[in-house]
C-alpha cells in the first residue's frame, strides 16, 4: 500500500486509458534481471540496515545487493566507511561473517595478509620486496557511497549517486515528528519470497488486493476493504465527499488508534505527531528500489528488499520502537507483530503466487486496472531507469 498524495488536486486518480502491463518475461528472464541490477539496484541508493547495528568503533556488518559484496566498518572517529568487501591483490573477500569486530584497527585479507586502515588505505602488502612502479598508495579499497540518516543506513554502489534527498517519493523531513534516529529494532521479520522484486512493489502499490487478501487490514482501514487507496480512488468519491466515514476518507477505523490487533497502541505513543498523523494512524514514505517505513503513531515499520535472483527476493521487516516503550512492562509487541506480520505475509505469499503464473507462454502481458495507477507509475519509473544513461 502506498501513501495518498499529499498535495491533492481534486480529480479522479484513477486510470481512465486501457494500460498494458509490463512484460511477462521482464519478471523471470535473467538479463533483465542483470539490466535491473546494473541499472536500478547499483546506482540508487539502498537502505541496508541500522546505524546502531554497527555501533562501536571497528564494528563491521556485510551485505550482499545482487551479485555485489559490501563491506561496512565504523572507524575510530565513528564515521562509517563503506568497501566492496573485496582485496585488491587477487580479489579475495576479506570478511567472511556477517557481522563483527576488527582486531586491532585494521582489515586484513585472510588469504595473503595485506593490511588496510579502516578508511580503506593500504598500509602493507605481505611481499618482501615491492617492485618498481608499484605504490601501495594506488591500491586502497574499492570505495562505496554510504549515507547515515536519521539512523538508517544507505549505501549506494556508484560515485555519483542520486541527490539523497530523492531518496524517499516524500521530502525527507517528512517523518521528523517521529523520534526516527533514537527507536530501537523490536522486532524482525525476515521471509525470502519466490518472486520477482517488481511484483513485491507492484503489490504496495495497490490495494485492490485488500479485500479477499488482508480481512483484518480490511476491517481496520475500512477504505481498503473497499479496494482502495485513498478517497479519490473511487469515480463517485464527490458523492461522499463530505461524509467524514473513513470508508470514504481513508485512515483508521473508528476507535482504533494503530495498526495492532486490537487497533490500540501498545506502547507510548509519539507526543509531537500532528493531528492530522495521528489520526489517519499511518504515514508511508517510500525509497525504491529497496525501503519503506511507515510512521504508525508508537511505532515506525521499515520494509527492505533485496534482490536474491530473477524469482527470489528478500524481505525483511523490522519494527522500531522507543526505548521507553520497550522498556515498559506493560508493552504488548505481540499485539502489533502478530497483525502486521500477518498482513506482511499475506503480502509475499500473493507475491508468490503471482510470480507462480508468469511463465504462462500465452502470457505477454497483464493489465493496469483504474485503482493501481501507482502500478502505472511504477511501471513508468522502471522505464525510466531502464532508459537513463
Ligand atoms: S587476495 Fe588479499 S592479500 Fe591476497
Ligand atoms: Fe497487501
Amino acid at each position: 500500500m502506498l501513501s495518498a498524495p499529499e498535495n491533492k488536486e481534486l480529480s479522479y486518480n484513477g486510470l481512465t486509458e486501457h494500460t498494458e502491463g509490463l512484460p511477462a518475461d521482464a519478471y523471470f528472464d535473467p538479463r533483465q534481471y542483470e539490466r535491473e541490477l546494473q541499472r536500478i539496484w547499483y546506482r540508487n541508493w539502498v537502505y541496508v540496515g541500522r546505524s546502531s547495528d554497527l555501533a562501536r568503533a571497528r564494528s563491521f556488518r556485510t551485505f550482499e545487493i545482487g551479485d555485489q559484496r559490501i563491506l561496512l566498518v565504523r572507524d575510530e572517529q565513528r564515521g562509517l566507511q563503506g568497501f566492496y568487501n573485496t582485496c585488491r591483490h587477487r580479489g579475495a573477500a576479506l570478511c567472511r561473517e556477517p557481522e563483527g569486530m576488527l582486531r586491532a584497527g585494521t582489515i586484513v585479507c585472510p588469504y595473503h595478509a595485506w593490511v588496510y586502515n579502516l578508511q580503506g588505505d593500504l598500509l602493507r602488502t605481505s611481499s618482501k620486496a615491492h617492485a618498481s612502479g608499484f605504490d601501495v598508495a594506488d591500491f586502497p579499497l574499492y570505495r562505496i557511497s554510504v549515507k547515515e540518516w536519521n539512523g538508517f543506513i544507505f549505501v549506494a554502489l556508484n560515485d555519483r549517486p542520486p541527490p539523497f534527498e530523492k531518496v524517499f517519493d516524500l521530502p525527507l523531513n517528512r517523518l521528523d515528528a517521529w523520534p526516527l534516529e533514537e527507536l530501537v529494532v523490536g522486532h524482525v521479520l525476515s521471509k525470502t519470497m519466490r518472486s520477482n522484486w517488481k511484483i513485491f512493489w507492484e503489490n504496495y502499490n495497490e490495494c485492490l488486493h485488500c479485500p479477499g487478501v488482508h480481512p483484518q487490514l480490511s476491517q481496520l482501514v475500512p477504505i481498503y476493504g473497499r479496494g482502495l487507496l485513498e478517497e479519490r480512488d473511487d469515480p463517485q468519491w464527490r458523492a461522499h465527499a463530505a461524509d467524514p466515514d473513513p470508508k470514504f476518507k481513508g485512515g483508521l477505523r473508528s476507535g482504533a488508534a494503530t495498526w495492532s490487533l486490537d487497533g490500540k497502541t501498545t506502547g507510548v505513543p509519539f507526543p509531537s505527531l500532528s493531528d492530522a498523523d495521528r489520526k489517519a494512524g499511518y504515514v508511508y514514505m517510500t525509497g525504491l528500489p529497496s525501503v519503506f517505513l511507515v510512521g504508525h503513531v508508537d511505532y515506525v515499520r521499515v520494509v527492505r528488499l533485496l534482490p536474491l535472483g530473477p524469482e527470489l527476493t528478500e524481505m525483511r521487516v523490522e519494527y522500531l520502537f522507543s526505548p521507553q516503550t520497550l522498556a515498559d512492562p506493560q508493552f504488548d509487541l505481540r499485539n502489533v507483530v502478530d497483525f502486521t506480520n500477518r498482513v506482511m505475509t499475506e503480502d509475499a505469499q500473493v507475491c508468490e503466487l503471482n510470480q507462480l503464473g508468469l511463465h504462462a507462454r500465452p502470457h505477454i502481458r497483464g493489465v493496469v486496472m483504474p485503482e493501481e495507477y501507482v502500478v502505472r507509475q511504477f511501471h513508468e519509473w522502471i522505464r525510466a531507469e531502464l532508459a537513463r544513461t
